[in-house]
């Protein structure tokens, strides 16, 4: 029965792969509005690479057993995992990965929490300088010190500079984006917060030069009083955080919100910007810190246990995940997407902060660290290295 079931899923899978193949040679056509795949998903976005889907299926179904499941068909966890895998293969088979940017929260470490010495992620991220990919932690946090960063991070980067074998070169290789796109710092050895604060005329992109600070601070004013309505609508115990290039809401000290009274802050903010005249001339990004842990949004089906983790407020960020790690890319001389890849753990479309970088490279959803931790050792296994 399970040689049967791995059979028929591992047909699907081809054709999906095959259907993509149509696509990805309409894309390179530049017909992609007639691919069979579009018509079928109107919503469907560009391919950077091949997704290998029945290899990642097989390699998923050893993992995971799915067909020896009887009664639990392939599941939503299921598919996200096998289309993370389908990825890794594209990437190496296409390679070598140039670039691998990583969230911050719920990928490297707990929502909230820090990057400690001890973190499986270190060895693997370690792993990936010393074959000269370069990494950048595109993190929604944004600070302008780098000794909040270095509290963050600082099980990486200790690790980086105590590293024996890596090159003065290749311990350069890594960044930090903090404020989805807004500050960057590179690695420094020198530095007691192992980070130095890149001024941003060094390298912002052509593009982000027509954000004018009067822009930055309408914005930021116009979602300071949806943010402030909503919560008096709703009667939330919040505190507005205003910040350079962000606008936020806590939760006031012994209080929680509710998913709803999350998702609803973000999708009247969102919307209040998006009809007004400064969110069509700026790059902005709406979101959600994730949502109470085994809680499910309502309009996927089945129960996600863990890929919603800890976390409780929302904010207004200037620019977003996209522009960050196209920073990423040209500051590291102009890496494409198609050797480029983001790991996040907010994809939902609503109010989800990493769904933006699947617009310049390609992406994996992870739902906690130990499965950012599982990608990178299929990065190795897929490599055949
Ligand atoms: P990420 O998962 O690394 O992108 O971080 C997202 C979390 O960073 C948010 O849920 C907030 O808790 C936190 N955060 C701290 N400062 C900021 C900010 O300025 N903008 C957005 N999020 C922030
Ligand atoms: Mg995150």
């Amino acid at each position: 029965m399970a040689a049967m079931a791995h059979r028929r899923y591992a047909e699907i899978m081809r054709d999906v792969e095959e259907l993509i193949n149509g696509h990805i040679a309409h894309q390179r056509a530049g017909t992609q509005e007639r691919s069979k795949l579009k018509l079928l998903v109107p919503s469907v976005g560009t391919f950077f690479t091949p997704l290998n889907l029945e290899a990642a299926f097989t390699y998923q179904d050893k993992q995971r057993f799915i067909s020896s499941r009887r009664f639990v068909p392939p599941s939503f966890n299921d598919i996200r995992l096998i289309l993370n895998t389908a990825q890794v293969i594209g990437l190496v088979k296409g390679g070598p990965l140039n670039l691998v940017t990583f969230d911050g929260d719920v990928t490297l470490y707990d929502d909230g929490e820090s990057l400690t010495p001890g973190n499986p992620v270190i060895p693997r991220i370690l792993g990936l300088l010393r074959w000269g990919t370069r990494i950048g932690i595109v993190t929604a946090a944004g600070y302008t010190d780098a000794s909040r960063y270095y509290g963050r991070l600082h099980g990486l980067l200790e690790a980086i500079r105590d590293s024996k074998d890596l090159t003065p070169v290749q311990k350069q290789n890594l960044i930090v984006l903090g404020g989805e796109s807004n500050y960057l710092f590179k690695f420094d050895i020198e530095d007691p917060n192992l980070l130095t604060f890149v001024p941003r005329e060094e390298w912002e992109l052509e593009e982000m030069k027509k954000w004018t600070e009067e822009d930055v601070k309408e914005l930021l004013d116009v979602a300071e009083v949806a943010l402030r309505d909503a919560v008096k609508c709703m009667q939330l115990n919040a505190l507005v955080l205003r910040k350079e290039r962000a606008v936020g809401i806590i939760p006031a000290e012994g209080h929680k919100f509710a998913r709803e009274q999350l998702e609803e802050t973000v999708l009247v903010t969102q919307k209040i910007l998006e009809f007004s005249p400064v969110g069509r001339r700026l790059p902005f990004c709406a979101f959600n810190g994730n949502y109470a842990r085994n809680e499910t949004p309502p309009h996927l089906p089945l129960p996600i246990p863990n890929l919603y983790l800890g976390g409780n407020d929302v904010f207004v960020d200037i620019g977003d995940k996209s522009w960050g790690v196209l920073a990423c890319q040209r500051f590291f001389g102009g890496i494409e997407g198609r050797k480029s890849m983001h790991v996040g753990d907010q994809f939902l479309s609503a109010g989800a902060n990493d769904f933006k970088a699947r617009l310049v490279c390609t992406t994996a959803w992870i739902a906690n660290p130990a499965e950012t931790v599982q990608l990178l050792d299929e990065i190795y296994i897929h490599s055949g290295r």
